[in-house]
């Protein structure tokens, strides 16, 4: 079985959620939304362990420390890409350059195993990195500064990235740092391996595995989850 790591991303300050505490902290039927993320992770086959990027100053932090041994904490970021890249700097002390990794959004606490094995599997086989991601089904507009319609966009060929995505851990460090470095707006992993040459496998995933961003996400999330809502902040 194909040696893996996680990575999740959990030092976003969730402004347009609007709660006094980050999203990825919020529960959900017991459970945060960021310990839903983790133990999606830990359930995919050969996951050896999970870093999670938390803020400098957030207390919760602690909380995941002793929960599982696979467990890492790294301190993240000012931008979601330099959260990855402190868990990546840290993996790469502790495992081999061609083992895989799968960064994982805190804020996507609905990933089907289903789905998250998809990946590893097709991943594994082309061994090519990939990411998990689905067609775009809406007609899209391009649209002026002044609210009017430019254009109608061709959405044949359009998918929207979703996470996990997972790439060779060497492979990825180093082209996530050259990126960053270069000053390269890096919005995903995918995007950075694009940058740098490499191809990237698309999986297709499910509309479960949406990103809670505001506040009516919870419901949806709840939906998904087939939970009563509880506890929010
Ligand atoms: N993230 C991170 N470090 C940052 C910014 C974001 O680790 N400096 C993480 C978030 O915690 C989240 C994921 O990246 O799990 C996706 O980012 P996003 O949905 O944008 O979360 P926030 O940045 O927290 O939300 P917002 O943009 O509304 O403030
Ligand atoms: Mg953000």
């Amino acid at each position: 079985m194909a040696r893996c790591w996680g990575v999740i991303p959990a030092a976003g300050a969730g402004v347009r959620m609007g709660y006094s505490q980050p999203k990825q902290h919020v529960l959900l039927g017991g459970k945060t939304l960021l310990q839903r993320s983790l133990q999606a992770l830990l359930g995919l086959p050969g996951m050896q362990g999970v870093v999670i990027a938390f803020a400098p100053d957030d207390p919760r932090a602690a909380d995941y420390r002793d929960t599982d041994e696979r467990v890492r904490i790294v301190q993240g970021g000012a931008q979601r890409a330099d959260s990855v890249l402190a868990a990546l700097h840290y993996l790469q002390e502790i495992a081999y350059n061609d083992d895989w990794v799968l960064v994982h959004d805190a804020a996507r606490p609905c990933l089907a195993a289903a789905d998250g094995e998809r990946l590893v599997t097709q991943v594994v086989a082309k061994g090519c990195g990939g990411l998990l991601a689905e067609p775009v089904v809406d007609t899209l507009k391009r649209v002026d500064a002044d609210g009017y319609v430019q254009a109608t966009v061709d959405r044949r060929g359009l998918w929207r990235a979703q996470t996990p995505q997972m790439f060779a851990l060497g492979q990825l460090h180093s082209v996530l740092a050259a990126a960053l470095a270069d000053g390269v707006e890096i919005t995903d992993e995918a995007s950075a391996m694009e940058w740098g040459g490499h191809p990237v496998l698309v999986v297709p995933g499910s509309p479960s595995n949406f990103k809670v961003t505001v506040p009516g996400d919870l419901e949806l999330a709840a939906f998904y989850l087939g939970i009563n809502r509880e506890g929010q902040a």
